[in-house]
């Protein structure tokens, strides 16, 4: 994205979400969501199944268009803008982390990884570069030629991780993102996720069922029937 950056000054808030409504049919939802991040912040979402949290960040993230409400990006509206130019921006200015990592199986652990940045228009060279760079950094040096059926589900989500920062997003979404690990493994992704994110200053939004997890963010947000509850948490 390119202005209005001048206008924002550091600290302000880059990822706003404001009175965000969705429906699915009949169903609401989202029923106007407030919420705002500033870079490199790290914030939770938590609230029951089927509460709107996986709804809440497709909106963020431009994946689905609210039915009301905006989503702003450095100041631009970026929930008006049509498939092509939402998906360039995921692309490019996002990174994701699904709570089974959806690696291509066919894909080596470097491969993987590298996609982003070929898809930002990286050469080949560079994107593996790159790639296993960010492998390193995540604990999984001697890992890289590896298939992703070679790796554990622990192993396997530090290289979505890697996948996801290697191309430096301003915003990480990970939803559910340690759901099919255990707890200690999960603890342990979390952290490389929330570290690795510190050293881009990316911003993290993580949707989570484990409170312990939330609790490590720099604000939780609670989600209930599509509304935020109680408030939003300082740590
Ligand atoms: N594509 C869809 N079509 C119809 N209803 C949907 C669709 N996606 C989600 N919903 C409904 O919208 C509500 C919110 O769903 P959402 O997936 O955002 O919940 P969630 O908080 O992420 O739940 P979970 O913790 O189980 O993942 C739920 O009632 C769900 O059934
Ligand atoms: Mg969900």
């Amino acid at each position: 994205m390119s202005a209005p950056m001048a206008a924002q000054r550091p600290g302000d808030p880059f990822l706003v979400g404001r009175g965000l409504v969705k429906n699915y049919g009949a169903h609401r939802a989202l029923a106007g969501v407030d919420i705002s991040l500033r870079a490199g912040e790290v914030a939770a979402i938590v609230g029951p199944s089927g509460s709107g949290k996986t709804t809440l960040l497709h909106v963020l993230a431009g994946i689905l268009r609210p039915d009301g409400g905006e989503v702003l990006l450095d100041g631009h509206r970026i929930d008006q803008l049509g498939e092509a130019k939402r998906s360039a921006l995921r692309r490019h200015e996002f990174g994701f982390v699904f709570q089974q990592g959806m690696l291509v199986g066919e894909l080596t652990a470097a491969e993987n990884t590298a996609l982003p940045l070929l898809l930002a228009g990286a050469n080949r060279k560079q994107a593996m570069a790159g790639a296993r760079d960010w492998l390193a950094k995540l604990g999984l040096g001697g890992m890289e030629d590896r298939l992703p059926g070679e790796l554990s589900g622990g192993q396997a989500q530090r290289v979505a991780i890697a996948r996801a920062l290697a191309h430096r997003p301003k915003v990480i979404f990970a939803d559910e993102p340690t759901g099919a690990l255990d707890t200690r493994t999960g603890e342990e992704t979390t952290r490389a996720l929330f570290d690795a994110a510190a050293a881009t200053n990316a911003a993290v939004v993580i949707v989570t069922h484990d409170r312990d997890l939330a609790a490590k963010a720099g604000r939780v947000v609670e989600i209930r029937d599509g509304l935020i509850a109680g408030g939003v948490m300082a740590a």
